[in-house]
């Protein structure tokens, strides 16, 4: 499929985007304007759809990926259609249809990658395979119309990665987890504590009433330079912590939840705050002083980290950039964002471009991770 840009020219492009790579059912339309080969921020989200998949996976204690992709294909074309409705736009009037290629649960992306490809090639249109992470990377593009380049900090259920975004396609990992991510900890420390899922957020409500110096628990990695994270370990020793109460008393007090919890919450936040410092040095000495550190997942939605990255940005005279929650989480308005960056400079894919479990944003650097609870992480 060829696509004719003429990058002197400013032009609108008009992006249909569906996102499939979890457990979300994503399909969205953003306007972008492109001018001299570049989408200029910040792009109109005419339509953003999630469509959850929660009950599903509900009783399995994780996402089953067969069940995942299968609820994908019968809901994209949906969840597509209810996209162009919402944003009162036809097939005819996009400049392309893009779809989430990887990284993720390879059932899902292919469901995504082949109803986008459907559409377009029946439709007329340009296709374009969308990098999950440089869309979460790109977030802050389409919200803010932050400059390249700019440090991040992913940090969600999925993903747990330090990242200088360079440009659309060129990123630089800084640091990441070498196990769990934070989100996943979280998700971990209620199921140990008997508090509902998602846990980040159950955790943050009983740790209100606690004192994170309750309980030392280790602040793994910290010791070690570079931006690198683990987070395996706390849950160990929050287990631990909760079987040496337990061995005292009958059950856990509500005062025992409560300091477990900040306690637990303290040393992931300081782990977070503690690595993002390396990385922002990191990124002054190779780059220059950034002019805004964006941090997005649904971690973030931490009141506690978002407290002290807030300080931290403070303290380095960054501008804190925190994009609103519904976009910080898996959607596909920045599936959307990512592929109007790369059609703007006139690059398309080709209709067999494979879907790929695994993505890494740095090609050069050395895979971190295994495969989790949300499928590859990078
Ligand atoms: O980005 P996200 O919505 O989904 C994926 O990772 O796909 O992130 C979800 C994760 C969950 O693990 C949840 O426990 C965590 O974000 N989370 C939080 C909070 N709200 C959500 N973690 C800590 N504090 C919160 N307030
Ligand atoms: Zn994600």
């Amino acid at each position: 499929m060829s696509f004719e840009m003429d990058a002197a020219r400013p032009s609108d492009l008009l992006i249909l985007a569906l996102e499939s790579s979890c457990d979300d059912t994503g399909a969205a339309v953003v306007r972008a304007r492109a001018d001299g080969g570049r989408a200029q921020g910040p792009g109109e989200i005419l339509s953003n759809i999630v469509v959850g998949q929660e009950e599903l996976h509900a009783a399995f204690g994780g996402v089953v990926p067969e069940i995942a992709a299968r609820a994908h294909a019968e809901r994209l074309d949906i969840a597509a259609e209810a996209a162009l409705r919402e944003a009162g736009v036809a097939l005819r009037d996009l400049s392309a249809v893009a779809a989430t290629a990887g990284p993720g649960l390879i059932g899902g992306v292919l469901s995504g990658v082949m109803t986008a490809k459907g559409l377009a090639l029946g439709a007329g249109l340009p296709f374009l395979g969308v990098n999950h992470l440089a869309g979460h990377a790109l977030t802050a593009r389409l919200t803010h119309g932050l400059a390249f380049p700019y440090p991040m900090l992913l940090a969600s259920g999925g993903h747990c990665q330090l990242v200088a975004v360079l440009g659309p396609q060129d990123f630089r990992r800084l640091g990441g987890t070498i196990d769990d991510s934070p989100g996943e900890a979280f998700d971990k420390a209620a199921r140990l504590l008997g508090l509902p899922q998602p846990g980040g957020p159950s955790v943050q409500r009983q740790a209100e009433a606690g004192n994170p110096e309750t309980w030392p628990f280790p602040r793994p990695l910290l010791d070690r330079d570079g931006a690198d994270m683990s987070f395996s370990g706390l849950k160990t020793a929050l287990r631990r912590a909760r079987d040496e109460v337990l061995s005292t008393r009958k059950g856990l007090s509500d005062d025992d939840v409560a300091d477990l919890c900040a306690s637990f919450q303290a040393a992931i936040c300081e782990v977070l705050v503690e690595k993002s410092r390396r990385a922002l040095a990191g990124f002054a000495a190779e780059w220059g002083r950034a002019e805004a550190f964006c941090v997005a997942g649904g971690v973030a939605a931490n009141a506690l980290l978002r407290a002290q990255l807030e300080n931290l940005c403070a303290e380095t005279g960054l501008t804190p950039c925190f994009p609103p929650l519904d976009l910080c989480t898996d959607n596909a308005a920045m599936i959307a964002w990512a592929a109007a960056e790369r059609l703007a400079a006139g690059e398309t894919d080709p209709l067999d471009l494979p879907a790929r479990p695994r993505w890494p944003l740095d090609h050069a650097a050395t895979p971190l991770l295994g495969s989790g609870r949300k499928g590859a992480k990078a």
